[in-house]
């Protein structure tokens, strides 16, 4: 199939490691011209320069810290040279795992900036472009916890429940324009991050590694974690113009992990 992605102008958060990645390589692979963003310069030149080797194409890169307030506009900013972005994809890191009864303030607005503000922000400086031009696909990475709030996870169910809300709304707003605005959910993909939470698991319970991994692998349906082209794929699909009518949904990515209907 398609996916029309070729010349597109495609903005990728978290872009360095897993799912952001796994995103990039898809997106270059499809032909799309990409800005990759994450804190790291250094780590973001590497990953522009093996995206180079495989494509053909070299990406630009912006570091900018998704908590801090300042982010958005940098990416924003960033994004100015390429004279429009066609594809968003709202990705960063994960907030720390505590205890829901040990939260923090301090830790909630840094939660709620890098997760709702940042993305919010920057996605708002974008559509109006993408709503000029009669093309735009936002796509935000959630996680299985806006269905199903994950233990100790709090932050993170709470931050990416209010980005999830907002998509829907928007997506409203602008459909008639030719702007869809998605999420997809990962359930457990293997990443850096999953392995570092299974690692803190493990250290919590003073149990092996292999074993809260073998625990968690068992309670997903397909009997194991999924692959970041696997869940990058979903992604491309939403990026792409045969996904024109989707569009104000959530789609799971988690092998059958999620019990509910919906
Ligand atoms: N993998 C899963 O199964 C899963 C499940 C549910 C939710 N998620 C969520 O999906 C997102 C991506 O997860 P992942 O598994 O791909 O994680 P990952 O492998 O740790 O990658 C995270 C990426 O985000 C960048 N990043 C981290 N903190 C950032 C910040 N403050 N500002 C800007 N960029 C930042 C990292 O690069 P730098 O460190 O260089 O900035 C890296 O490129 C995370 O929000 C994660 O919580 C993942």
């Amino acid at each position: 199939m398609d996916l029309g992605l070729n010349g597109r102008r495609a903005l990728v958060g978290g872009a360095t490691s897993g799912l952001g990645l796994a995103i990039a390589h898809a997106l270059a692979a499809e032909g799309a011209e990409l800005l990759l963003w994450s804190r790291d310069e250094e780590r973001l030149a590497g990953t522009a320069a093996e995206i180079a080797q495989a494509t053909g194409v070299r990406p630009h890169i912006v570091a900018a810290d998704a908590t801090d307030p300042g982010a958005a506009d940098r990416v924003a900013a960033a994004a100015g040279p390429l004279g429009g972005v066609d594809v968003l994809v709202l990705n960063a890191g994960g907030p720390p795992a505590v205890p829901p009864d040990a939260t923090s303030p301090d830790a909630w607005r840094s939660a709620f900036q890098m997760l709702a503000v940042t993305p919010i922000e920057l996605a708002t400086r974008l559509l109006p472009g993408m709503r000029e031009r009669g093309f735009g696909r936002i796509v935000a990475v959630l996680s299985s916890g806006v269905r199903e709030p994950i233990p100790a996870l709090a932050y993170s169910n709470a931050g990416r429940s209010a980005l999830a809300a907002w998509l829907k709304t928007v997506s409203r707003e602008v459909a008639a324009d030719g702007v869809t605005v998605n999420g997809v959910l990962p359930g457990r993909i293997a990443t850096p991050r999953v392995a570092a939470l299974d690692e803190g698991a493990a250290a919590r319970e003073g149990v092996p590694v292999a074993e809260v991994s073998a625990r968690s692998q068992a309670t997903i349906p397909a009997g194991r974690y999924g692959r970041p082209e696997e869940f990058a794929a979903v992604v491309a699909f939403l990026a792409s113009t045969a996904a024109s009518y989707v569009t104000g949904s959530t789609v799971a990515c988690d092998g059958g992990m999620l019990r509910g209907l919906q």
